[in-house]
């Protein structure tokens, strides 16, 4: 059973970045520096094989400042419908160039790509939304790989509440176990 649970839990992460409107397509991604605790939510843009999560950023942003500091992550997904939360926890790497880099940034298309030409970094202070200026010719894109080094399901239901964690060992293979919800 906690083979099935890992495999349909692999799905439901996939179906977040395939399903326009699945649940999952947005997720809160937390961060940690100096004691502090900082999240925000973000679009999930791939599950890959060897189990990292792709996040889209701007290189400027404040949390590029902290995972430089300290790479440990989370990332809570809730699906509301199925009463289902997948909290993970893993490193996060930063890419800002290469092949795979280069392929990522060709798949931000149209009015997407705005999000990356801001000449302003994100976070400065402005006068009014409506006076954001853009410089179409640099842009800050950056990719976020989040490596998954343990995941905790949680889906409520009666009789019992389901709760396993996965933890991968040395072989690089998920192990599981039953917890007390
Ligand atoms: C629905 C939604 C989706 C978002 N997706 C992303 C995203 O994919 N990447 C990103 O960097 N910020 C995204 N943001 C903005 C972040 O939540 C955050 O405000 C921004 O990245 C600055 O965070 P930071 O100061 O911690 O770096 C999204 C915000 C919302 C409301």
């Amino acid at each position: 059973m906690l083979n099935e649970i890992l495999s349909s839990l692999r799905n439901e992460i996939k179906f977040g970045y395939l399903k326009r409107k699945h649940p999952f397509r947005y997720f809160s991604l937390g961060s940690s520096i100096n004691q502090k605790i900082n999240q925000r939510t973000v679009v999930l843009r791939n599950l890959s094989e060897d189990d990292e999560i792709y996040i889209y950023t701007d290189y400027r942003s404040q949390k590029i400042k902290e995972f430089s500091a300290n790479k440990n992550a989370s990332a809570l997904f809730y699906h509301p419908k199925k009463l289902l939360q997948i909290h993970m926890q893993g490193k996060i790497q930063i890419i800002t160039s290469g092949k795979e880099y280069e392929k990522e940034w060709q798949k931000v298309q149209g009015n997407s790509k705005k999000d990356f030409v801001t000449e302003l970094p994100p976070g400065e202070p402005i006068n009014n939304p409506d006076e954001v200026k853009y410089k179409e010719e640099q842009h800050h894109f950056c990719l976020l790989k989040l490596q998954i080094q343990q995941i905790e399901y949680l889906q409520l239901k009666r009789p019992n509440h389901i709760r396993a964690r996965y933890t991968k060992n040395e072989k690089n293979e998920w192990e599981g176990e039953f917890l007390n919800p």
